[in-house]
């Protein structure tokens, strides 16, 4: 027999501790699900309806969920928005068959391109706005969707919005003018990062507010229900229901976890009951950051109207629950290792010049003034040993030579990054978080993908970069 269990183990121990200030945002007060053990239920037990079929109970919650969230129609996912988006996008290619064309943002997240890659969806994107100074990449520019609109009349537009780090295009205005340019066409929203928006006037407007016609969410990133869960929301209209229903049901999972599509139901809850207070709540919590932390040498906040004002262009709102430190003279990654390591103080995301955090259901006044603090401290003692890494340039340019499906019906072969330059790639290579891809399969490896991936490689594993070789040495490319 073999001892122990490494994974139970580390899990149960380690939670009291911990300051997070990351997703799953998930509130105290949420009412809770019953013991895990002794009430996990099988879908043989009637009772209850069948999610997959959409029925039951299952009907019951779907449908008060869809009055919250401001659709007609709403399902609930037990695989995140990974799974939400799979579900859709199989869904529309039953829809319109082999000619679907998808024109997206580059900021997609991997499930988009591995679901395109699967159905073998023709995807043309957007070249991707990207700011250096906070790594961070920034919705396009209404004009330039519009063009693209214009140009490649495509049935859907895949929209990924809020960003990761919050900013929101105006929505509304969006969906008016590219159904002016072309009447039919789907507006699908990826609001994984949005599923609080629809309950507080202080945020950007929910995408079913909006006018989408479709989009997910990922409950347990801000809406305070259980990791994995997702909701898929959307009106009557553009979307095929049946299809949409068949690729539900096809998609799900025979067993679903009862646990989580009980937290779904009570996120909903309390989104409805509690949202508005609790975010505002949140919303003091970011600006408690901006007041302690704008006081420390070599810290500034990036606040949210010198955001908007510098990037008005492109962004005409913000998730202001979330926290952009930015960092002058020492390194965002050193400080987040420090605050782990040290105070058990975990952040949402770093890089070399900023440290991200999402201010959660579970954190109050003393959680946030415990972290000022620790920042303080590190910040005073510490800043000369954590110095400013050379972090390299996200590449901006973006070429793609064929979709991504054609790419297992040719030969391939592994080269070192230094001679992949002008080839092909056939592989997806993801830094994570936040899982954009830096490059998907198709497109060609340029010199700024050599300089990025020297420098990440040389951070000895400090950034985590998902590809098949692990010491980002070599890559797949086709022969
Ligand atoms: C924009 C976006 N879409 C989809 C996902 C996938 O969400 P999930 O983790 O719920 O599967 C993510 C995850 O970070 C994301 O950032």
């Amino acid at each position: 027999m073999q001892k122990g269990y490494p994974l139970l183990e580390i899990y149960n121990s380690n939670s009291d501790e911990r300051i997070s200030w990351c997703t799953p945002s998930i509130s105290m007060r949420v009412p809770r699900v019953r013991g895990i053990y002794e009430n996990d239920i099988s879908v043989s037990y009637h009772k209850l309806g069948n999610l997959a079929l959409n029925n039951g109970i299952f009907r019951k919650a779907h449908r008060l969920a869809a009055k919250a969230y401001k659709a007609d129609h709403t399902l609930f996912v037990v695989n995140g928005s990974t799974g939400s988006n799979f579900i859709i996008l199989r869904a529309l290619k039953r829809q319109f068959g082999d000619s679907l064309k998808i024109l997206a943002q580059r900021n997609v997240h991997k499930s988009f391109c591995v679901a395109c890659e699967d159905y073998r969806i023709n995807v043309s994107y957007l070249s991707p706005e990207y700011d250096d100074n906070f790594q961070i990449f920034l919705p396009n520019k209404i004009k330039d969707i519009l063009d693209a609109v214009k140009s490649e009349q495509p049935d859907v537009l895949f929209i990924t919005n809020p960003t990761y780090e919050g900013f929101s295009l105006d929505l509304k205005n969006l969906i008016i003018k590219v159904r002016e340019v072309k009447k039919d066409i789907i507006v699908y929203i990826d609001e994984a990062w949005g599923g609080h928006f629809g309950f507080s006037s202080k945020l950007p407007e929910s995408a079913m507010e909006a006018g989408a016609d479709i989009c997910v969410q990922s409950s347990h990133k801000q809406a305070s229900a259980l990791q994995q869960t997702s909701m898929i929301h959307w009106k009557d209209g553009e979307i095929d229901n049946k299809i949409l229903l068949d690729s539900f049901k096809s998609l799900t999972t025979t067993s679903p976890s009862y646990h989580l599509l009980a937290s779904l139901d009570a996120s909903r809850f309390f989104m409805e009951n509690y949202g508005f207070n609790e975010i505002e709540r949140l919303i003091n919590l970011s600006e408690l950051f901006k007041e302690e932390l704008n006081k420390v040498v070599g810290i500034s906040i990036w606040s949210p109207e010198r955001i908007l004002n510098k990037f008005k262009e492109y962004i005409t709102s913000l998730d202001k629950t979330k926290v952009i430190i930015h960092l002058n003279g020492f390194s965002g990654i050193g400080l987040a290792h420090i605050l782990e390591k040290k105070y058990g103080i975990v952040v949402e995301k770093y890089d070399s010049k900023n440290i991200f955090l999402i201010m959660t259901y579970g954190n109050y006044v003393p959680e946030a003034m415990k972290t000022i603090e620790a920042i303080k401290e590190i910040a005073e003692s510490k800043k000369k040993i954590i110095k400013d890494n050379n972090f390299p340039k996200f590449p901006k340019a973006v070429k793609t030579q064929i979709q991504s499906y054609e790419i297992m019906y040719k030969k391939q072969k592994s080269v070192s990054l230094e001679n992949a330059i002008g080839e092909v790639v056939a592989e997806d290579v993801v830094p994570y978080p936040p899982g954009i891809p830096l490059l998907i399969k198709g497109e060609v490896f340029l010199k700024e993908h050599l300089d990025y991936l020297t420098a990440i490689r040389s951070m000895n594993g400090k950034v985590t970069v998902l590809m098949q070789d692990k010491k980002l040495i070599k890559i797949k490319v086709i022969k």
